[in-house]
């Protein structure tokens, strides 16, 4: 009989990748990892890896403090004789450079692909920032698995939320906001949304006097400075709505974003692919089943 697959976690995945060992019946690897006094990463595996299939969890949440650790353990399980690495990053970072906006910039959603699919043989994520690049295939030369948080969302939402409105904040989001407007059995609207900066966005929100009497559910992919979600919440209350619940998947929520989303949302929900106070949805089950298939 040979042995099933080892998981791995890398740093601020450890609950990840225990849930999932849960839910396969899969062995913990033993990873160490350190820095030196000077900053740089010390890693060690601990576990005798030889012909095991492994699967290394990590979130990307903060790629360059994260991917040289990740590509030293991916390096080394393969020194040691690992079968097949697979990578489950449910946030997977740098997608959002998808183009040279300005001249001389780089394109680092096409660098990291190219980083990445050197180190492991297949990737699991969960909604990658896809826009200008339609597919991970485009990008990514190793299969790339993408799986989706919508079912996710709407369940959630349909448990906890009474007489819901889902709200897209910008055109790009209507399919994905439909899909959970759907499975979640509400009306949804889409807003529109002008970026003019990394933490300037201005949303234009129409006439909703039809819609007072609900509750307005935002829903956004990513939050990151926050400014989507804060604008939208803003101008929706400015509106005479009612404050609203933001349901995010991947909860980056840089600097003092979340603390001002707080004051202004009445509750505030993400998926575990990014650890965060705001997890209240758990991934593990549609990783698992990733994984299974
Ligand atoms: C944009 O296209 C995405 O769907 C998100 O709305 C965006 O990345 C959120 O960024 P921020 O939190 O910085 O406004």
């Amino acid at each position: 009989m040979t042995a099933g697959p080892f998981i791995f976690a890398m740093p601020g995945s450890g609950q990840q990748g225990r849930d999932l060992a849960a839910r396969l019946g899969a062995e913990m690897g033993i990873l160490e990892t350190r820095r030196f006094p000077d900053g740089e990463a010390y890693v060690r595996i601990g576990s005798l890896v030889a012909g095991r299939e492994i699967i290394l969890v990590c979130s990307l949440a903060k790629p360059d403090e994260q991917f040289l650790r990740l590509v030293f353990a991916a390096r080394t399980l393969r020194e040691l004789g690992a079968s097949r690495l697979t990578l489950v990053a449910p946030y997977l970072a740098y997608m959002r450079q998808d183009k040279r906006f300005h001249s001389g910039e780089a394109v680092t959603s096409t660098h990291f692909a190219d980083l990445l699919s050197r180190e492991v043989d297949r990737l699991i994520t969960v909604d990658p920032h896809l826009h200008r690049h339609k597919a991970l295939s485009e990008i990514y030369t190793i299969p790339a698995v993408t799986l989706h948080a919508a079912p996710l969302l709407a369940d959630w939402i349909a448990a906890n939320v009474e007489r819901p409105l889902i709200v897209g904040p910008d055109i790009e989001s209507e399919q994905w906001v439909s899909d959970v407007a759907d499975r979640a059995g509400a009306p949804y609207v889409v807003l529109r949304k002008e970026r003019r900066g990394d933490r300037d966005v201005e949303i234009a929100i129409p006439d909703l006097g039809a819609w007072v009497g609900r509750r307005p559910v935002l829903i956004d992919d990513i939050a990151s400075s926050g400014r989507t979600l804060i604008e939208t919440a803003r101008g929706l209350t400015g509106r005479g709505l009612r404050s609203p619940v933001c349901v995010v998947v991947h909860a980056l929520f840089a600097d003092d974003a979340f603390a001002e989303l707080s004051g202004l949302a009445e509750r505030i929900v993400s998926t575990d692919a990014v650890t965060h106070p705001s997890n209240g949805i758990p991934l593990a089950g549609l990783l698992a089943g990733a994984l299974q298939a």
